[in-house]
């Protein structure tokens, strides 16, 4: 098996941890390479729920799971997902289990200052999920965030700190909030430390393993539109998402990932503030809602819904340079009489087929559309291609063609094997 990166490509949500899971027997370890516990995967196994954020989704096979430079790390969230996983009954230990020793930690004040900021945003607020991911990869490239490895020397440990809060002061204070005493976010660190040695590992340790264990999953968070260079900024993650994130975040060269595999929804979704030009703010998209129990894994919030956007995946198939994908969710539209399919985009009268940087023209964006027949029968839970209906076959042709992509895979529902390969 080829090494692969699994990357979203629409705005997050869209299957990624189901299709890991799905996968991951096949490979020897995967990696988490960017986000943080922003992310939110819900994953069913024989009659399992699992819901992971941080845990690269391989941990359920127990296959060997790296958190990558390139990820921020909450610990005390982590240490909660541990403790959920393992009642589930997946061992997690030092064999299974790998953080870098270069992670940088959200912290509480991470937590407090992207609470405080999307407060004072009002309306125009980004609609983060107030993990305090934003504010932590902020302090990684200020080049003053605490990483796993500074909790090794505590003497060393006090000065990052006090400069790291001497930075969250100046900005509390113009916000108008308490002061932080360097001495709790430092009480914070030692209880971190506590623990969390038995899986960090130095990060070239982890590359050298990778390197030699054979086929590596890279798995991606989020989605292509909520990359920070190419989404739809500034509603957007505070990371990179595309192909070339999962060399950078892992420290596994460029060379080394052989494979791409795409994840897209059927239809569309997006969960907190931007533009979504096929929105549907309608009984459709309150039957998307429903049917796709599009509720955010993180937040509880509800995920907007609208029309497959084929604008948006041809954007995100050239950043990352996509072959293939994998088609999610199918099954959600096995009731609907038409299907409509977003093909290109009609802004004051001139038509384009790429989505504009300048959000100016948003909101004259007019999706054009073409109607397909629905198939009005079950796909749900379908695991040959053959047994589809045609009308079903046919809505993944026209994707196939409009977007020149190849569907590898089609998921017809959440558990692992309600899922049909190419
Ligand atoms: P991720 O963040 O990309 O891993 O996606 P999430 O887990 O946040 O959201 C996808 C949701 O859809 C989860 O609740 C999955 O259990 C569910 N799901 C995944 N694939 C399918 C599918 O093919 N059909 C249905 N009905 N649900 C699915
Ligand atoms: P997974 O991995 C969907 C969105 C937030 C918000 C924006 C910025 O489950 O697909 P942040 O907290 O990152 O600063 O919020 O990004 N967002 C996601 N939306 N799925 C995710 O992850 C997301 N991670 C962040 O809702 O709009
Ligand atoms: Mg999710």
């Amino acid at each position: 098996m080829s090494n692969t990166a699994i990357i979203g490509l629409q705005w997050g949500d869209e299957g990624k941890g189901k299709i890991v899971d799905f996968l991951s027997d096949k490979f020897q370890a995967v990696v988490r390479f960017q986000g943080g516990n922003n992310a939110g995967h819900t994953i069913k196994v024989d009659g399992k729920v699992f819901k992971l954020s941080l845990l690269p989704s391989g941990i359920i096979r127990q296959k060997y799971s790296v958190i990558g430079s390139g990820v921020v790390v909450d610990p005390e969230s982590l240490l909660q997902e541990i403790i959920n996983v393992e009642e589930k009954g997946v061992k997690i230990n030092s064999e299974t289990l790998a953080i870098a020793d270069n992670v940088c930690l959200v912290l509480s004040i991470h937590r407090q200052v992207d609470q405080f900021l999307e407060n004072r945003k009002g309306i125009n607020k980004i609609g983060t999920t107030c993990r305090g991911n934003g504010p932590a990869h902020e302090d990684k490239v200020g080049r003053r965030a605490i990483r796993i490895c500074d909790l090794n020397d505590e003497n060393s440990l006090m000065v990052k700190v006090e400069n790291l809060v001497d930075y969250h002061n100046v900005i509390r204070k113009g916000l108008g909030e308490e002061l932080i005493d360097p001495n709790a976010i430092f009480a914070e660190l030692l209880k971190t430390k506590k623990w969390i040695f038995q899986y960090c590992r130095p990060v070239f340790e982890i590359i050298k393993k990778l390197e030699n264990i054979g086929a590596v999953m890279f798995e991606g968070a989020q989605g292509a539109l909520l990359d920070i260079s190419f989404g739809t900024y500034p509603f957007v993650t505070s990371s990179n998402i595309s192909l070339a994130q999962a060399s950078i975040g892992s420290g596994i060269g460029f060379d080394k990932v052989h494979k791409t595999l795409g994840i897209v929804k059927a239809y569309t979704t997006r969960v907190g503030s931007g533009p979504f030009p096929t929105e549907l703010n309608d009984e459709i998209g309150e039957f998307l809602r429903i049917e796709g129990n599009e509720v955010g894994t993180v937040t509880g919030r509800n995920r907007r819904c609208g029309w497959f956007d084929a604008v948006l995946i041809k954007h995100a198939i050239k950043i990352s340079s996509v072959k293939e994908i994998a088609l999610m969710k199918i099954d959600v539209l096995d009731k609907l009489p038409k299907i409509k399919i977003c093909v290109g985009y009609k802004i004051n009268g001139k038509e384009i087929d790429y989505f504009p940087s300048d959000s100016s023209l948003w909101s004259a964006i007019e999706p054009i559309y073409i109607e397909l027949e629905g198939w009005k029968d079950k796909t749900q839970g379908v695991t040959n291609f053959a047994d589809l209906p045609n009308l079903a076959k046919n809505y993944i042709r026209k994707i196939e063609e409009i977007c020149n992509i190849k569907v590898a895979i089609i998921s017809t529902g959440a558990k692992r094997e309600e899922t049909i390969i190419l």
